[in-house]
């Protein structure tokens, strides 16, 4: 058999440090391979003399295990680097902020429903809330409204067809007035609650919805007046609409739970079209827009709810929520609030990271 030509070592050895895994395989098989140059010089050593085995067998294994043991080392090496860039390519920086948008928004009524809460919270105000399914009592006879009221019609209140267990009949609440008597009963005087929620009345068009939002304010103390009443909702809409500049018109009307009663009209600017609040309603250019009913809580209405009425004062408004989101955040058509698209709460919606806090405005950035 022929002897095959010793590859040198030195240069097997530089081939292996600088081999990347493909050249190092190749680099094996030419040298530990089964026809490799290494294999072929163990081949030798059957042939030898006993002495010259003796002598050469040695050298021929030692040369065989350092070209193993170096390839093992640049393989570990190797092996290595690739585990690190692998890490590094599917690596997770955890320390990184969120960068995906939020998902979904606030709907404006929420946003300014918790704008009302921080409001009024700074005002001294609890919140209070009372069921949507509500009985006629609560809802119309405690708060006055005779038998007789309009509203207590057929087809301006949603009625439930059947009395229930007490013989009460049951209604779709049709303002957040019945609020006032259940925080009444169940707290007593002195008294501060803001109600805001859902509320139902046969009605639809462009700026009527069946469903829609309000918030009542009660206060009773002793003392009250109807100062209190104009102060306080002077102070919440300049809050409300951040700007010092809103004018109350105070207007005599007519509510059965509030005597007297007083329709509160806020003066407005025509701005490109359009209503911007602030400023006297009587100057030139400006109008007056009538925005909520109010008055001081009718006595027979503290009686009804078990207060000592003549110990005890109070004042009331309600407000519409809607309208208070639409006027601040200038959207036109009421039924777009309700129909649920998605393009509409993208643009009109707000970030949940928007709270409304007083340190921080309660106006969320646009
Ligand atoms: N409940 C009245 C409405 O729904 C609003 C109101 C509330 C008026 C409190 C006076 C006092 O229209």
């Amino acid at each position: 058999m022929e002897t095959p030509a010793p590859a040198p070592l030195a240069e097997t050895l530089a081939a292996i440090a600088a081999a990347d895994p493909q050249a190092l395989e190749g680099i094996r098989v030419a040298a530990l391979g089964k026809a490799g140059w290494v294999t072929a010089a163990l081949k030798t050593l059957g042939a030898m003399t006993p002495e010259a085995r003796q002598a050469q067998g040695p050298r021929i294994q030692a040369l065989r295990s350092e070209i193993a043991g170096a390839i093992e080392a640049r393989k570990a090496v190797l092996d290595a680097a690739a585990r690190e860039a692998q890490l590094a390519r599917e690596g997770l920086d955890l320390t990184l902020p969120v960068t995906a948008a939020p998902r979904g928004s606030v709907h404006p009524v929420s946003q300014v429903m918790d704008e009302l809460a921080e409001i009024f919270a700074d005002l001294g105000f609890a919140v209070a809330t009372g069921p949507e399914i509500e009985d006629d009592w609560h809802n119309f006879t405690a708060l006055n409204m005779a038998e007789t009221h309009p509203a207590r019609a057929m087809h301006d209140t949603f009625y439930f067809p059947d009395r229930d267990a007490d013989g009460r009949q049951m209604l779709l609440r049709t303002h957040t007035s019945p609020v006032q008597i259940r925080a009444m009963v169940q707290q007593g005087a002195p008294l501060r609650i803001i109600a805001p929620g859902r509320v139902y009345r046969s009605d639809s068009d462009a700026t009527h919805t069946p469903m829609f939002h309000q918030v009542e304010g009660l206060v009773v103390d002793e003392g009250i007046h109807l100062g209190h009443l104009k102060w306080t909702l002077e102070t919440f809409l300049k809050a409300f609409f951040e700007r010092d500049d809103i004018v109350l018109r105070l207007r005599p009307s007519y509510f059965p739970f509030t005597e007297p009663s007083v329709e509160v009209d806020v003066g407005f600017a025509m701005d490109k079209g359009r209503r911007v609040l602030g400023g006297d309603g009587d100057a030139p250019g400006h109008g007056w827009m009538e925005l909520l009913g109010s008055g001081m809580v009718n006595r027979r209405v503290l009686q009804a709810a078990g207060v000592d009425a003549d110990r005890y004062q109070g004042f009331a408004f309600g407000v519409g929520v809607d309208r208070l989101a639409m006027l601040k955040y200038g959207m036109d058509d009421l039924r777009a609030f309700f129909d649920g698209d998605n393009r509409w709460l993208a643009h009109y919606g707000f970030s949940p990271f928007d709270q409304p806090t007083l340190s921080g405005g309660v106006g969320a950035r646009a």
